[in-house]
């Protein structure tokens, strides 16, 4: 288990990518898991996870979705290469034993904090940073330690919070599939706290807007932290 501290102030490149309603939503009401990405759009993202050397997500969307966050080299036009180490971010200890991430089947990292007395499988490395919830500041420099120099972040929309409005990020990819999901429960890109004032919201840079298929795919870097004005009345 690694301790804080041990690592260099380093951070990897950070790239949250995401696939959304036109609506902003992630999943379907309550959070169950909906299929967004067109078949181009599901080639991008593998793409993606095979250039990098993790993949984050929190422990609600392993809860929701099960994901095995493993490449799907059949999508892509080349021989299966390395996996990319999985990553959980949990901070309580939630992640449910049969999950397909603590399967062993590649390297994979469980990010905790403090709080939680969990203990995982063998093939699991366990890293704690942060007392109560899992501190993404003080975790990223660990992963850089660890030799993470490009981490991919999917979700869901509190991981997502976390890391777009701490702007712990270098590249924002999202991709907005023609449907409409509704509703009050389905989760939205982002969650956590509320933004009261136009100076709490989080400024963001386009950088490309590209058709892909059905959908269009939407990529930001973070802007100045200069905070946004609202439209003039
Ligand atoms: N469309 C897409 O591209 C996409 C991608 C991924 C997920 N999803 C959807 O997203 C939904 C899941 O999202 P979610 O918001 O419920 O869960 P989540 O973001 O995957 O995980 C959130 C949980 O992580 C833990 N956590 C620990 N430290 C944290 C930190 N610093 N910041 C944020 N979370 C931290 C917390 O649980 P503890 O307090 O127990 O530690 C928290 O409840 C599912 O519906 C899934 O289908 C969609």
């Amino acid at each position: 288990m690694a301790a804080p501290g041990e690592f260099p102030l380093h951070r990897p490149a950070v790239w949250v990518n995401c696939a959304a309603s036109l609506d902003g939503r992630l999943a379907l009401a309550g959070g169950r898991r909906a299929r967004l990405s067109s078949p181009e759009d599901l080639v991008r993202v593998q793409n993606l996870r095979a250039r990098s050397d993790a993949i984050l997500v929190g422990v609600g969307t392993v809860i929701q979705d099960d994901p095995s966050l493993r490449v799907h080299w059949e999508l892509l036009d080349e021989p299966p290469g390395r996996e990319p180490t999985r990553i959980v971010v949990d901070g309580s200890g939630r992640t449910p034993e049969k999950a397909r991430v603590l399967d062993g089947s590649t390297p994979t990292i469980v990010a905790t904090s403090e709080r939680s007395r969990r203990t995982y499988p063998g093939s699991v490395q366990t890293i704690v940073a942060g007392r109560t919830n899992v501190d993404l500041a003080e975790l990223f420099p660990m992963l850089y330690g660890l030799g993470i120099r490009r981490l991919m972040v999917e979700g869901g929309a509190q991981i997502l919070a976390s890391v777009l409005r701490a702007r712990l990020f270098d590249r924002f990819t999202i991709y907005y599939a023609p449907v409409i999901v509704g509703g009050a429960t389905a989760p939205p890109v982002v969650a956590g706290r509320e933004s009261h004032a136009a100076e709490e919201m989080t400024s963001l840079e386009l950088v490309a807007l590209e058709r892909l298929g059905a959908g269009y795919v939407v990529t930001y870097v973070p802007s100045s932290p200069a905070p946004v004005q609202p439209p003039a009345p």
